[in-house]
């Protein structure tokens, strides 16, 4: 693949994850809401939920500057996004918290393989990778905040992590390409 390509897919999949990171924390906050839980508790998603706003602004612009086509699936996104926001925060504070656990250690690893790719092979995106790092940390930070929320991945909890990590793997892997 070449150069530019490689470039396109890291801006299209990030894009579309950030995406997918809003819908799940907006989701939950509409859920939390309903079920009128503590207003710590939606406070702190909200404040996560604008880092990705922020995170979604900077992939909104690159794709305009750099003429990228977005993933056709952010429609999918979207719903998936949504519906595991809802569901989890249904199923109460430890799912809540396990999503965000699961999917932000999924893209703060997947930010990890492209800032190290860049750091390789893209010398000239000095500046991608800086803010891709920062965006890292934001993500690993959202982490170690579920962590503390009481995110836990024993008994039944751990098939719930698993079906998170995997679905937002592929998703992943889906929408660089397509
Ligand atoms: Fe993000
Ligand atoms: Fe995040």
């Amino acid at each position: 693949m070449d150069k530019k390509n490689i470039i396109e897919e890291m801006i299209r999949v990030n894009h579309a994850g950030e995406r997918g990171a809003i819908k799940i924390y907006e989701g939950q906050i509409k859920a939390l809401k309903f079920l009128k839980q503590e207003e710590s508790l939606i406070q702190e998603i909200q404040e996560m939920r604008d880092h990705e706003l922020e995170h979604l602004h900077f992939f909104e612009n690159e794709i305009i500057k750099r003429n990228v086509r977005p993933t056709f699936l952010l429609p999918l996104w979207d719903l998936l996004g949504t519906t595991l926001g809802i569901g989890t925060a249904l199923l109460g504070k430890k799912a809540t918290a396990l999503c965000t656990a699961a999917v932000e250690e999924v893209i703060g690893g997947h930010y990890s393989d492209q800032i190290e790719t860049l750091e390789n092979d893209f010398k000239e995106e000095k500046s991608l990778k800086d803010t891709f790092s920062k965006f890292r940390d934001d993500e690993l930070e959202h982490k170690d905040k579920a962590e503390k929320m009481g995110s836990t991945n024993s008994g039944v909890y751990y098939v719930l992590d698993t079906i998170i990590k995997g679905t937002s793997r592929l998703a992943i892997e889906v929408s660089k390409r397509i």
